[in-house]
């Protein structure tokens, strides 16, 4: 078996595979539940190509069980914290992921944990739906204003740049933190200015994070920065789970620190701290940011034609290592 892909996925993906290398070098587990570890170890022995999800955790292990056979690793994600790229490099193997073609999906959610948070829907429809409503109330539920306020973007990659250009429909001022700033014209455009970690916190009244997951982002929101930012701030994470302090988070928000969190991604995902799901002011999604049906279908092709340009002897069109020329 040449290709190995961890768990079911859309069809796009599977029928490049086949027609470019032809049906029996192909193994599709077609579980949607993700592998266990040992049965990872187990399948990988001998590949040349291994398609995964960001569930699997792709390290030494791993990649030794698979042997010098390997060519590639590639990831049906954008976001590559699952995989160990220095494991890989050592062993000259590439590896892959999904850019682009999930960057509108991935705002869209973005914004709609934004106003959802914001206008306490999930909390509403919660109370509505438990048969407590008795009618409209003056002061039922009243969220905070997102037209004219104040957006915070921690990274201003393509996704948070995507969220920013959304942002000009609700008349924002947008300020963004990152390690650099953006090229001038392209800020301009998004009418974004960049500003540090600490004017970030404490003005924006809705702060969206959108970096990836690394030793200097891992909890980079925890409950000191909980308490500079504004008691009436909506934090929205729909990056990777680790980048907040999920404890933390649930202080703040029972402390008031914060007004509400709308989270797509947890930090030891899919276990969600349980004070996390008691907490009304949390608008919580099960890791959705991506799925759309035309984007998975196109992260699924793009993932497939990573393995085959790699298994034709090319360099994959979307390496992260080693990294693209372009
Ligand atoms: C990614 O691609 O990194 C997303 O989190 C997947 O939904």
């Amino acid at each position: 078996m040449r290709v190995f892909v961890t768990r079911a996925m859309p069809d796009e993906g599977v029928r490049i595979l086949i027609d470019a290398l032809g049906a029996e070098q192909l193994r599709v587990r077609q579980e949607d539940e993700p592998i266990s570890r040992a049965e990872l170890r187990d399948n990988v022995r001998d590949l040349s190509g291994l398609l995964c999800f960001l569930s699997d955790r792709i390290d030494a292990e791993i990649l030794d069980a698979a042997g010098p056979s390997l060519k590639v690793v590639a990831n049906f994600a954008v976001g590559y914290d699952n995989i160990d790229i220095e494991a890989a490099a050592a062993r000259h193997v590439y590896v892959t992921n999904t850019p682009d073609v999930l960057t509108d999906a991935t705002a869209d959610l973005a914004w709609t944990l934004i106003l959802g948070a914001a206008r306490r829907t999930g909390e509403a429809e919660r109370f509505l739906r438990a048969g407590r409503w008795a009618g409209w109330g003056p002061r039922q539920f009243l969220g905070m204003s997102i037209h004219g306020a104040t957006l915070g973007l921690f990274g201003m990659g393509r996704i948070g740049r995507a969220v920013a250009a959304r942002a000009q429909g609700f008349d924002m001022r947008v300020i963004y933190h990152d390690k650099q700033p953006l090229d001038p014209a392209m800020a301009h455009g998004l009418r974004a200015t960049f500003v540090n970690k600490d004017t970030l916190l404490t003005q924006s009244d809705v702060l969206s994070i959108h970096c990836p997951l690394t030793a200097e982002t891992r909890h980079a929101f925890g409950l000191k920065e909980f308490q500079q930012m504004k008691r009436t701030a909506v934090l929205v994470n729909t990056a990777r789970g680790p980048v907040v302090n999920e404890a933390e988070l649930c202080r703040a928000l029972e402390e008031g620190l914060i007004f509400a969190a709308g989270i797509d991604v947890y930090e030891f995902e899919p276990t969600i701290h349980e004070a996390l799901l008691r907490q009304e002011r949390a608008l919580l999604l099960p890791h959705l940011g991506s799925a759309t049906v035309a984007a998975r279908a196109a992260m699924a092709r793009m993932a497939a034609e990573n393995i085959v340009a790699a298994l034709k002897g090319r360099q994959p069109p979307n390496c992260v290592y080693p990294h693209s020329a372009s």
